[in-house]
């Protein structure tokens, strides 16, 4: 049983709301301008990346029935530590009670696809067990008073258990890309808040997402007719349409759950995956198309097939 699969996996998301009627309250715009603009109606805010990944970790441990000590590696992705120093999986490693190592990986966006393909060659290489957290609380770093971005960002945080028990390989193919010529489109400086060329990302998100997708699915040597399910990063609903269309996607096919979080950075792709996991949206041996991208830019994309249980 030498390959990684996803035994459990869970989502949490801070308390407090913030409707597009409380931002029209705070800012210049309107719940019909962010609306037709991004897709988003809602997003959560006021979360911690510790608090919401010990929640989010705990949980989905517990759906998998692994218990602290079982776990060999935690990879938590994230963009938005609570502190610079320490990492924040340590303080989640000490809260979830494990035993083993644990690092932070910051790669925006397209952090928790990255963080898919590193666990999954840990446990390909031998390791029994990695939990896996996507988890960011972008509302401590937006700027409240900048429609342009305040409209768009919210906190959450999606975990996944991946064990060593498979008999045939999960991730069937995948791309990791940095494009660090872009940087200055997307980024936040020490003690300030994010500042982002709407427009320029948009234009090149498209074209990542693209290009990553197209990638992963030749190296997994499938087409676009055999993925069940494209689970995409979820930033604008104007951004995943354009790039639906231009992989020949309906959009049946994609997980979204953009409207009520917005976005999340590394724990979009997570909370739309559980979400379509817990809607009964994915059989045994469908084919997911996992693509993201962000700051850096970044962009990542991972075809997973969706091994049963083995007994
Ligand atoms: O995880 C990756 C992170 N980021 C992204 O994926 C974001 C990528 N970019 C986008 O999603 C879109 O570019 C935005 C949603 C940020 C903006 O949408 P857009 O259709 O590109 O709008 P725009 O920047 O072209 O702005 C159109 C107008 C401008 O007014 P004028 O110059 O035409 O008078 C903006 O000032 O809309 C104005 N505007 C707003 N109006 C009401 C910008 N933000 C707002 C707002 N409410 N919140």
């Amino acid at each position: 049983m030498p390959y990684g699969r996803i035994t459990g996996w869970a989502v949490d998301l801070p308390e407090k709301v913030l409707t597009n009627a409380d931002l029209a309250s705070m800012v210049d715009t309107s719940d019909e301008w962010i609306t037709e603009r991004s897709g988003i109606s809602s997003r959560h805010v006021d979360g911690t990346v510790t608090e919401m990944s010990t929640v989010a970790g705990r949980a989905a441990l517990a759906m998998a029935g692994v218990s602290p000590n079982q776990v060999d590696l935690l990879l938590l992705a994230t963009t938005t530590s609570d502190q610079m120093i320490p990492a924040s999986s340590s303080v989640v490693q000490d809260n979830l009670g494990l035993s083993c190592g644990a690092m932070d990986l910051n790669a925006a966006c397209s952090g928790f696809v990255y963080g898919l393909v590193t666990a999954m060659q840990f446990v390909e290489g031998g390791m029994e067990r990695v939990l896996l957290i996507g988890s960011d609380a972008l509302s401590r770093f937006t700027n409240w008073e900048d429609r342009t971005t305040c409209v768009l960002f919210g906190d959450g945080a999606g975990a996944v258990v991946i064990e060593r028990n498979g008999s045939q390989p999960s991730l069937l193919g995948w791309d990791l890309m940095s494009d660090g010529s872009a940087a200055d489109l997307l980024y936040c400086e020490h003690d300030d808040k994010i500042v982002m060329h709407g427009q320029e990302v948009f234009r090149k998100a498209v074209l990542a997402m693209e290009k990553a997708a197209t990638t992963a699915m030749e190296r997994a040597g499938t087409s676009i007719d055999d993925i069940a399910l494209v689970v995409p990063h979820q930033a604008n609903i104007r951004i995943i349409d354009t790039a639906l269309k231009r992989l020949g996607i309906p959009r049946e096919k994609a997980a979204l759950v953009l409207q009520r979080t917005g976005n999340t950075s590394a724990a979009s792709i997570p909370l739309a995956l559980v979400d379509a996991l817990d809607a009964g949206r994915v059989a045994p041996g469908d084919l997911l198309l996992l693509v993201g991208f962000g700051a850096g830019m970044t962009s990542a994309a991972a075809v997973l097939r969706w091994n049963p249980p083995e007994n």
